[in-house]
């Protein structure tokens, strides 16, 4: 039998925006990457590089100029519910309680009204806003915000979810308690999840592999693996910035960071 491919396909996908003025910009250059399922992977490169126009292309928010996105065997040809998407800004719906915003993509689905509820408080309790479930977004803070926009995404169990910078927002503690959740929520529903971040600590935290972008176009300049965590003890954060691999690791990253300049606007 032939084996099946699961996981997050990019091949040859190339981005081209044209702006006003008859001018183009190369967002993204022949990046080509694989992501098997149940893995989490991580964008990381220097602002303007492409990291959100290769997530939304994989959402299917924006078509490839070039290339092919396919998921677990399907040609990516527009947005679908077996991905779901947190966005770099806050994406709560603003008429919609804590609490409902949550349930939303739930409702949609047509769960069943008593799983959907533990669903949601489940949810609600893991980003620690059951005391606000009835506020409106407007009456919260913006890391709790993102905090609602996650917990939504993390609700509709996605097969694939997309995290552009999500946990930028937060303060240090929330963010660590927001990471550690994602690790449980990955392991437990064996989610596949390609997560945008600036955050040199988060993607080594976080990713089974990173893919690194360079710019000015955006290219994969390297894929890591950050293999010296399999010896430590799963999700410990202290154990792994105490390890010298890490250590290593990080300032490797971080002279990539420097060799790139970010775009200028
Ligand atoms: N809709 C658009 N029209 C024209 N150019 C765009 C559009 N969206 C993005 N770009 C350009 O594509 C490039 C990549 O942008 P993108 O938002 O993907 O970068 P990024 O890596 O996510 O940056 P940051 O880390 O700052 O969020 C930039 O040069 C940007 O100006
Ligand atoms: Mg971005």
């Amino acid at each position: 039998m032939k084996q099946r491919s699961q996981g997050l396909q990019v091949s040859g996908v190339s981005k081209v925006f044209h702006t006003a003025r008859h001018t183009s910009r190369v967002a993204l250059d022949n990046v080509s990457l694989a992501l098997p399922a149940g893995e989490v992977g991580v964008l990381l490169g220097p602002s303007g590089c492409g990291k959100s126009t290769l997530l939304r292309m994989v959402a299917g928010l924006e078509a490839p100029s070039r290339g092919q996105i396919v998921l677990n065997e399907q040609p990516v040809d527009g947005p679908g519910k077996e991905r779901g998407m947190v966005f770099q800004r806050y994406t709560s719906f603003p008429w919609l309680t804590v609490r409902d915003n949550v349930a939303y993509g739930l409702s949609i689905n047509g769960d069943g009204a008593s799983m959907r509820e533990g669903v949601v408080d489940y949810f609600l309790d893991a980003v620690r806003l059951s005391d606000v479930a009835n506020s409106y977004p407007h009456e919260l803070s913006g890391g709790m915000q993102q905090r609602v926009a996650i917990a939504r995404t993390l609700a509709n169990q996605p097969q694939l979810l997309l995290m552009d910078e999500p946990f930028g927002a937060l303060d240090p503690e929330t963010r660590w308690q927001m990471q550690a959740l994602l690790q449980q929520v990955v392991k437990k529903e064996k989610t596949t999840v390609l997560l945008v971040s600036h955050d040199i600590e988060e993607a080594i935290y976080l990713g089974d592999r990173i893919f690194f972008l360079s710019s000015h176009p955006g290219r994969l300049r390297e894929e890591i693996i950050p293999e010296f965590k399999s010896t430590l003890p799963a999700g410990d954060r202290e154990a792994m910035l105490a390890s010298p691999a890490y250590r290593e690791m990080e300032l490797k990253i971080r002279r990539m960071m420097s060799e790139e300049k970010p775009q200028a606007a």
